[in-house]
C-alpha cells in the first residue's frame, strides 16, 4: 500500500512546533493590547462576525498554519471531496453531504453522475408529503389528522434534527407554523425513552418516521418494532401503512419491515450519518413540524459556493472562515496541547448544539491511524462538550478559569428570538445574558494578577486562590439572529471545520470503525441473555468480571 508522508514529518509542522515556544512567552494580555493584530483577527461573513483575537496566536502563526494547510494538500482534498472522489477510502464511498445544500440545477458528480437532481427529487417528495400531512389531506387509519410525529433514530439519525428542532422551537415564525403540532424524538433503546415518548400519545393522531441510514441499527429497529406493535395493537396491523414512514438508504429492508416503499424517503451512501441533517433525515421530520419552506432555509447556506471557490494560496478573508477555524483547532490540539473544546452558546435555543457537534467532531476525528492506516504519533480530534451560557458558568467554568486550559467557542446572538420580558430592569433579559457573553472571553484571556488583588485589599491568604492566570484562548462568534438560516450557518461552520481538521491531520474523518467493537460484544451478551433467560443456560465465554456482573443482573431482574 502506497502511503503518503505523515503531516508531522513536514517542515511546516516542525516550524509550528518551534513556534510554540515564542507563543508561550507571550501572554494574551499582551497580544490583546495590539489593536492592529486584533482588527486583523475579525471576519465578517454572511452576517456573522467571528472574532478570534483571543486565540494564543500571532499573525505569524496564521502564516505558518497556512503553510501547514498547503503541506497537507488541503485545497486538493477539498476539491476531491467536491469532485465526488471516494475519499472515504475504508468504506469506498464519496463524501458529498455538501450536495445536500446545492441549489437546484447545480452539478455535483459522484461516479460521473450528477447527484443534485436526486437530492431535489427527494426534497420535492418531502415537500409534497409534508404538506399533505400538515393540511390534513393525509390522515391516519381512523380518519384523524396526524398532528404528532415521532422520529425514531439514533446518532446521526437523531442529533442533528434534534438540534435544529430545539433551535427553531422558540423562533416566532417557526413556532407559529408548528402551532398544534408536536415533534418527538425516540433515540435510546431504554424503555424509559419509549415511555417518555409514547405516554399520553394517541396512535390515531401519530405519524412515526423511522430514520436509519442502514436500517439495521439495533436500537432503532427495536424501537421501531415496539412502536409498530403500539400502532397495531391500537388500530390493527393495516394501520401501519398510514402511520409509519421511513428515511433510509436501504429501501429493501424498509419494505421488509412493512413500510410501503412509496412512503420511504431515500438518501445515499455518500451522506455520512453525522453529516445527514440536510438530507431527508432532518428535512422530513422538521418539514412535518414546521413546513418545508422554513426547513429549506437551514439547508441552504452560502457556504457551498464559498468552499467550491476556495483557494488556499489566495484566500480572501471571507472564504477563510471554515478553513481558519479548522486550522485553529489543529493549532490548539496538536501544538499547544489542549485536547478539549468547550462549545458555549449564549442562547438556550442552542442547547443541543454541543451534543450534535460532539458526534460530528468526535466520531469524525477521533482516530488513531492515518488515512493510509499508519499509526499516528500525534493525537487527533477534540473532546467536545458544552452547555448554554449562563448555565455552564454555574457548572464547569470554574475548571476553565482556574483549572485546565480549554479553548472555548462563545456563540452569541444579536437579536434574541424572544422579546424582553421585564421592563424597568437595569438591562433586558437578553442584555443580561449577553453581558456574560462579552465578559467571559476577557476573564479567560486577561485573568487577574496578584498585584491587582493586592490593590483591592484581598487578604494575603486568599491571593493565590483568587488569582486567575488568564492566557486562556477562546473565539467569539456573533450571529445576527437565530432563524432557520442562521442555524444552518452554524451547522455548516462546524461540519466544514471538522472536515478541515481531518484533512490536515491526514485521517479519514468519514468512517467510524471505533463504534463496531462495542456493538459486536453487545451481540454476544444479547445471545447469552436470551440463552440464560429462555433456556436457563449457564453464563459462558466471558471474563470473570463480566460473568459476575451478568450473574448478578440475571438474578435480580425478572422479565
Ligand atoms: O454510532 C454509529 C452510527 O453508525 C452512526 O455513525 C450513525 O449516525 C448511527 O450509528 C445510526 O446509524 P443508522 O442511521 O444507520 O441507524
Amino acid at each position: 500500500m502506497a502511503t503518503s508522508a505523515l503531516i508531522c514529518e513536514t517542515d511546516a509542522w516542525k516550524d509550528l512546533r518551534a513556534h510554540v515556544e515564542d507563543i508561550k512567552k507571550t501572554h494574551l494580555r499582551e497580544l490583546m493590547s495590539d489593536a492592529k493584530r486584533c482588527q486583523s483577527m475579525m471576519i465578517e461573513f454572511d452576517g456573522l462576525l467571528l472574532d478570534y483575537s483571543r486565540q494564543c496566536a500571532t499573525v505569524d502563526t496564521f502564516t505558518k498554519l497556512n503553510k501547514l494547510a498547503e503541506a497537507a494538500h488541503l485545497k486538493e482534498k477539498i476539491n476531491l471531496m467536491f469532485n465526488g472522489e471516494r475519499i472515504n477510502s475504508t468504506e469506498n464511498r464519496s463524501v458529498l453531504h455538501v450536495a445536500l445544500r446545492a441549489p437546484r440545477g447545480s452539478v455535483i458528480n459522484s461516479d460521473g453522475k450528477n447527484v443534485v437532481p436526486d437530492v431535489w427529487q427527494v426534497l420535492d417528495k418531502i415537500k409534497e408529503f409534508s404538506e399533505r400531512v400538515r393540511s390534513g389531506a393525509w390522515v391516519g387509519a381512523t380518519g384523524k389528522a396526524l398532528t404528532n410525529v415521532v422520529a425514531i433514530g439514533i446518532g446521526g439519525s437523531f442529533l442533528g434534527p434534534l438540534f435544529v428542532h430545539t433551535a427553531l422551537q422558540t423562533d416566532p415564525e417557526a413556532a407559529q407554523l408548528a402551532s398544534g403540532r408536536k415533534l418527538h424524538f425516540l433515540a435510546n433503546v431504554d424503555p424509559i425513552d419509549v415511555a417518555r415518548n409514547l405516554t399520553g400519545l394517541n396512535p390515531e393522531t401519530t405519524l412515526v418516521v423511522v430514520v436509519s441510514k442502514t436500517f439495521t441499527t439495533a436500537e432503532t429497529m427495536l424501537n421501531a418494532r415496539t412502536v409498530r406493535e403500539w400502532i397495531s395493537a391500537a388500530l390493527g396491523p393495516q394501520a401501519v401503512a398510514k402511520h409509519m414512514v421511513s428515511v433510509s438508504t436501504n429501501l429493501t429492508l424498509v419494505e421488509k419491515f412493512g413500510i410501503d416503499p412509496n412512503n420511504a424517503f431515500a438518501f445515499w451512501d455518500w451522506v455520512g450519518g453525522r453529516y445527514s441533517v440536510c438530507s431527508a433525515v432532518g428535512v422530513l421530520p422538521l418539514s412535518l413540524q414546521y413546513g418545508f419552506a422554513v426547513v429549506e432555509k437551514y439547508s441552504s447556506s452560502k457556504e457551498l459556493q464559498v468552499l467550491i471557490n476556495i483557494s488556499i494560496q489566495h484566500l480572501s478573508r471571507k472564504t477563510y472562515l471554515y478553513v481558519l477555524l479548522g486550522l485553529l483547532s489543529v493549532w490548539n490540539v496538536s501544538f499547544l496541547g489542549y485536547p478539549a473544546r468547550a462549545i458555549l452558546p449564549y442562547s438556550q435555543a442552542l442547547e443541543k448544539l454541543a451534543p450534535h457537534i460532539q458526534q460530528v467532531s468526535m466520531e469524525s476525528n477521533g482516530k488513531g491511524v492515518s488515512i493510509d492506516g499508519v499509526p499516528l504519533p500525534y493525537e487527533t480530534g477534540e473532546i467536545d462538550f458544552g452547555e448554554p451560557g449562563t448555565n455552564g458558568q454555574h457548572s464547569f467554568y470554574q475548571l476553565i478559569h482556574q483549572g485546565r486550559v480549554i479553548p472555548c467557542d462563545f456563540i452569541g446572538v444579536v437579536k434574541s428570538q424572544q422579546p424582553v420580558y421585564l421592563k424597568g430592569e437595569l438591562v433586558s433579559n437578553h442584555d443580561e445574558l449577553m453581558s456574560n457573553f462579552f465578559a467571559q472571553p476577557d476573564a479567560l484571556a486577561y485573568g487577574k494578577t496578584p498585584e491587582q488583588l493586592l490593590k483591592e485589599n484581598v487578604p494575603s491568604n486568599l491571593i493565590t486562590h483568587k488569582t486567575f492566570s488568564g492566557n486562556r484562548p477562546s473565539l467569539s462568534l456573533l450571529l445576527p439572529s437565530l432563524n432557520a438560516y442562521n442555524i444552518g450557518q452554524l451547522l455548516a461552520i462546524y461540519e466544514h471545520r471538522v472536515a478541515v481538521e481531518g484533512f490536515v491531520w491526514g485521517i479519514n474523518s468519514f468512517d467510524q470503525w471505533g463504534v463496531e467493537l462495542g456493538k459486536s460484544l453487545a451481540t454476544q451478551v444479547r445471545k447469552q441473555l436470551h440463552a440464560s433467560r429462555k433456556k436457563g443456560e449457564q453464563i459462558e465465554g466471558f471474563n470473570f468480571s463480566t460473568a459476575t456482573l451478568l450473574t448478578r443482573y440475571l438474578e435480580d431482574v425478572v422479565l
